[in-house]
């Protein structure tokens, strides 16, 4: 399973990407709001740092106005992945997009047959919000299962990008189900390499070794 960060802060991904763990990054508008940094900048900043892609997300509603904004943000760099919301006109510029071959993900998915449509689109990604289907009482990775289910029915190319994770559960569940990506901020990445027991052993291993007196070299 791809790790992807979902973060517009430079500093986290640079931070993540030195691991080598890294494979991609997805902002939104309240990302790069939070940023409080220039969008085409701050996009043009993460696509230096990451190879893999980095999805920038239009803002207009309608087909046209989003293919004028997929052109400019997708000269920005190779890498970019053009993110259009799951409506008629974000499917339509989807299509056209992918047509050129561009990557594009459609984010906020709620539904199996939604996911559907975006993979007759042409899409690379589809991205389900599994924490926002929780927090409205319905089971945000039954939503990935069904998903996986169809694409892999019908042997769809489209990865499933889990979005909107909260927790390390929902990364164990995306990886049980075979998602393809799992996209999350970089605390829970983080949280991913924690383990108390990973930690007591060190204690004990680093006690004992400074009993013996020894250097390695
Ligand atoms: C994904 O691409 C979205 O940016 C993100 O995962 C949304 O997460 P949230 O529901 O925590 O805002």
């Amino acid at each position: 399973m791809k790790f992807f960060v979902d973060t517009a802060d430079t500093a986290e991904i640079a931070e993540l990407a030195a691991t080598g763990l890294l494979d991609g990054v997805t902002t939104n508008p309240s990302l790069i709001h939070k940023s409080g940094r220039d969008f085409l900048e701050v996009v043009k900043e993460i696509c230096g740092i990451v190879d893999g892609p980095v999805s920038a997300e239009v803002v207009a509603l309608d087909h046209e106005t989003m293919m004028k904004e997929a052109e400019i943000l997708r000269k920005i760099a190779d890498n970019v992945t053009i993110k259009v919301p799951l409506t008629i006109d974000g499917l339509k510029t989807c299509k056209a997009l992918s047509g050129e071959g561009t990557m594009v993900n459609v984010t906020l998915c709620f539904s199996a047959n939604q996911a559907l449509l975006a993979a007759k689109a042409g899409a690379s990604f589809i991205s389900p919000f599994v924490g926002r289907h929780d927090d409205v009482g319905l089971d945000g990775m039954q939503l990935i299962a069904d998903i996986r289910l169809i694409y892999d029915n019908y042997a769809f190319d489209t990865e499933i990008l889990v979005a909107s994770v909260r927790h390390p559960i929902h990364v164990l569940e995306s990886a049980r189900i075979g998602a393809d990506v799992m996209t999350a901020p970089p605390a829970v990445i983080k949280a991913l390499f924690n383990h108390p027991l990973t930690d007591k052993g060190i204690q004990g291993f680093m006690a004992d070794w400074a009993k013996t007196g020894q250097k390695i070299g």
